[in-house]
């Protein structure tokens, strides 16, 4: 039989995207839905949400939670089966970075804060969908690292440190749960309320030195986030796919 390539369609999956209100997370929730997917859209403000959801077609709904809270995650997981009738993919992409400076002067509420939403949030919550859906019926986890997490680097070194670790976690769960894939997504700067300073501060320059000559935009990671959920890349599991407008190629030219 023959396939259109890249043809990619969620018809029939459900799906439950964590910061799902605005930047990279309401992006891959209304490319999701767009491609056919049932959508779950989560963070912690309900009318954020509710607004997103006014502008989104298809077969869409809202919970308020909170990624670090791992009940939370047991409640969303089992809100959104109630809701939709089971739950396919899981989009852990709801991330924070509370603290710049150097690793070793960070105080220990914002160390905790960063492990909690990056790492926790995405481990507890795999673990609450892993038992609710994707033992029986074997689904997709999507994880969104970061560049950071692959080098070190001056400011941000704790939450590369939560990158690192999620990156991690990806190819341990893969291993663990197969045939559930569980995937992650690690992007360069993208535009966004969460890269605000840095944009504002290195942006412009950063965008000419690359080989693209553009920053990322939410749309970018959402069209990967999309494919590696849908069937066409149902060989792929373990891997975390660099996203970064060739940053990295930059990098290695000097
Ligand atoms: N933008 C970049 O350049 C970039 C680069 C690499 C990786 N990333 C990663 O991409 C992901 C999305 O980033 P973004 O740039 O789209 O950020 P953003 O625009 O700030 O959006 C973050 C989303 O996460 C939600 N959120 C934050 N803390 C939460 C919590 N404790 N519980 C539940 N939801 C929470 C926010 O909603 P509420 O405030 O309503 O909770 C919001 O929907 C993050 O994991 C980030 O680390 C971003």
């Amino acid at each position: 039989m023959y396939i259109r390539p890249m043809d990619v369609s969620l018809e029939g999956k459900v799906a439950l995207v964590t910061g799902a209100s605005r930047g990279i997370g309401q992006a891959i929730a209304e490319t999701m839905a767009a491609s056919g997917a049932k959508v779950m859209l989560t963070s912690r403000k309900l009318d954020q949400l509710e607004a997103v959801k006014a502008e989104m077609e298809g077969d869409v709904d809202v919970i308020a939670s909170h990624v670090g809270d791992a009940d939370s995650g047991e409640k969303t997981v089992a809100a959104t089966i109630e809701r939709f009738g089971s739950l396919d993919i899981l989009v852990n992409n709801a991330g924070t970075n509370p603290y710049y400076g150097p690793v070793l002067e960070v105080d220990q509420g914002r160390w905790d804060k960063t492990f909690e939403v990056n790492l926790r949030g995405p481990m507890f919550w795999s673990a609450a969908a892993h038992r609710a859906a994707f033992a029986e019926k074997p689904g997709v986890i999507i994880n969104m690292a970061s560049v950071g997490g692959l080098r070190s680097g001056p400011h941000l070194g704790v939450y590369n440190l939560t990158k690192a670790a999620l990156i991690h976690l990806t190819k341990q769960l893969a291993g663990e749960i197969g045939p559930t894939r569980v995937l992650g997504i690690a992007p360069g700067l993208v535009v966004t309320d969460f890269a605000q300073a840095l944009v504002d501060n290195f942006g412009d320059k950063l965008a000419k030195e690359l080989p693209v000559k553009r920053l990322g935009e939410p749309q970018d990671i959402a069209n990967l986030a999309t494919f590696l959920a849908s069937d066409l890349a149902s060989w792929i599991t373990g891997e975390t796919y660099v996203i970064d407008g060739g940053a990295g190629v930059k990098d290695a030219a000097g």
